[in-house]
């Protein structure tokens, strides 16, 4: 399967670029820059000895059988209205947290849709949106030595490409998918993510994740 993660150059890209193509997948790294795609690309290559392409985001959408939109959640939702013809069809997977910062700490930004996964399935309306990995701690997640163990709650409406979502997290080392229900959970789980930041930041703690017992 081919899995583009857009805006892959970045921090939970890496980790999910080097996990993916280190389990076979054909990982293409997605960029708004083709040269900072294939530059990351070859530096991602090098961690795991193999060889990883880097695209334009739009190439990488194309190429793809599945997409990971890495992206900060102010721009996400441009970029997928700019890739929506190339998405349709496609299983499109959200990471997105909407939240902000405030001399309060981290709060999570509520919006119409409900949630960032939400607002993508209503921009991508002909691809099958999943959410997951919102929870994930991306430096830890991307030191290949590191190791954990976290849950990642995965939501969408469709079924099947929820199924293939949660078949592909349970390949990861050190990963366990949950099925958290419906698109519309995304907002919970979303809401989760400041959460763990601030409880790390107010108790010297790092790189939470979750775990459901
Ligand atoms: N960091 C975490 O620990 C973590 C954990 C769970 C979920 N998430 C979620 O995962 C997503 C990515 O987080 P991140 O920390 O990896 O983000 P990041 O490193 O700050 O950025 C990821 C990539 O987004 C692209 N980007 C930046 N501005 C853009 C714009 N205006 N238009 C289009 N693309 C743009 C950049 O790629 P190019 O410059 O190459 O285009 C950048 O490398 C976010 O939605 C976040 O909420 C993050």
């Amino acid at each position: 399967m081919k899995i583009a993660v857009l805006g892959g150059t970045g921090s939970l890209g890496k980790g999910l670029v080097l996990r993916l193509a280190s389990l076979g997948y054909d990982v293409i790294v997605g960029s708004r820059d083709e040269k900072k795609a294939n530059s990351k690309a070859e530096e991602y290559g090098r961690i795991l000895g193999t060889d990883i392409r880097g695209a334009d985001n739009r190439n990488a959408a194309k190429m793809c059988d599945m997409a990971i939109i890495t992206i900060p959640w102010k721009h996400a939702f441009d970029t997928a209205e700019s890739l929506k013809d190339v998405l349709a069809g496609k299983i499109v997977v959200s990471p997105v947290v909407p939240m902000e910062k405030t001399d309060k700490g981290f709060v999570y930004v509520s919006l119409p849709e409900g949630s960032a996964a939400e607002r993508l399935a209503s921009i991508l309306k002909e691809s099958r949106i999943v959410s997951a990995y919102h929870n994930i701690p991306a430096k830890k997640f991307a030191d290949l030595n590191a190791e954990f163990e976290w849950d990642v709650a995965v939501c969408g409406d469709d079924e099947d490409a929820k199924e293939v979502v949660m078949g592909i997290t349970n390949e990861i080392k050190g990963l366990r998918a949950l099925d958290a229900g419906g698109l519309s959970n995304s907002r919970i789980v979303e809401s989760l993510t400041p959460l763990l930041i601030n409880i790390a930041v107010n108790n010297g703690m790092r790189d939470l994740g979750v775990k459901f017992v």
